[in-house]
């Protein structure tokens, strides 16, 4: 077992020992992921890092850390780190306020300007989207604010995330009431089918509309990977990183929206000091960022 470290008071050299190898895992996740553990929250670090380290039969911080580095079969160990460090909360028709602005003036000032363009198609990215409720949420709207027109469009949504674990959960779509407690009870029975045990599964149709995709929001590499998009919603995202990375993650965004597209960002979020490129569009309830043209 892991002893609870004191980082106000390291008395022992052993725990001294633990505390370093600790903030080098907290550096290591940062410069991977660009999720920033403080040094308040360096105690919840250590506790999310214990159960992997007694599965992996490690006997201390220290030994993780080296695991992590140089063992081969810690190769893939970054995936299960994530895994463990990132915060998945989320449900269907989360924050109501941004998805009336969404549904309504949002698309509806791309519909009217890629219609006057003769470019009926519509890219749409859920960055750090979880087990998949804020994409599929964003299919249904726009299926809804479509309607029989929704086959003279070519609509992508990709959902992204860092995580493998939650990205197979949002290609099932299969979700409990918890998921759903957003959800009116039209669109349950509309766009889902009982699939046992009070749980429900997105149909086909709409499941198709959405590709999931892995995505490191702070690995250049993986950015290079994102194509060009009308509006990228990125939610409850940044929250957890610092300045410096929400500032480059941001920039990043700037560049792969298409001029006139949207940027969202979650209810307790937002731009302020982090950018000025962005246009903010105040809504009743919520705040969107555009990319004037
Ligand atoms: C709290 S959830 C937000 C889900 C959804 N956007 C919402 O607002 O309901 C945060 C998600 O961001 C993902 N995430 C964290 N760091 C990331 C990174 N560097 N790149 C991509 N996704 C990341 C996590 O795995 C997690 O699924």
């Amino acid at each position: 077992m892991i002893t609870n470290l004191s980082w106000s008071k390291q008395t022992s050299f052993e725990n001294n020992h633990e505390c370093n190898s600790l903030i080098k895992i907290r550096d290591f996740v940062y410069n991977q992921s660009g999720l920033y553990f403080s040094e308040t929250k360096l105690d919840s670090l250590q506790k999310k890092l214990s159960p992997r380290i007694e599965a992996l039969n490690l006997n201390s911080i220290e030994e993780y850390y080296y695991y992590l580095l140089y063992d081969p079969s810690g190769k893939n160990e970054t995936k299960f780190l994530f895994d463990s460090l990132t915060n998945n909360e989320t449900s269907f028709f989360r924050d109501a306020p941004q998805l009336k602005a969404f549904q309504g003036q949002v698309l509806s000032d791309l519909i009217d300007a890629k219609g006057e363009k003769g470019h009926k198609s519509l890219r749409i990215l859920s960055c750090g989207c979880s087990t998949g409720e804020e994409p599929y949420s964003l299919a249904i709207l726009i299926l809804e604010r479509l309607g029989k027109h929704l086959h003279e469009w070519h609509i992508e949504i990709k959902g992204a995330d860092i995580s493998h674990s939650v990205l197979s959960t949002a290609r099932k779509g299969i979700y409990n009431q918890y998921s759903l407690r957003n959800t009116s009870e039209r669109i349950i029975n509309q766009y889902f089918t009982p699939a046992g045990n009070d749980n429900f599964q997105i149909k086909d149709y709409i499941r198709n509309m959405v590709h999931f995709s892995y995505l490191n929001l702070r690995d250049e590499a993986s950015m290079r990977t994102i194509y060009p998009a009308d509006v990228i919603f990125c939610r409850n995202v940044l929250i957890y990183f610092n300045e410096t990375s929400k500032k480059s993650v941001i920039a990043k965004f700037y560049e792969i929206i298409n001029p006139g597209g949207y940027f969202f960002v979650g209810p307790s979020e937002s731009l302020f000091g982090l950018s000025r490129s962005f246009k903010l569009i105040l809504f009743p309830g919520a705040l969107v960022y555009k990319k004037e043209v």
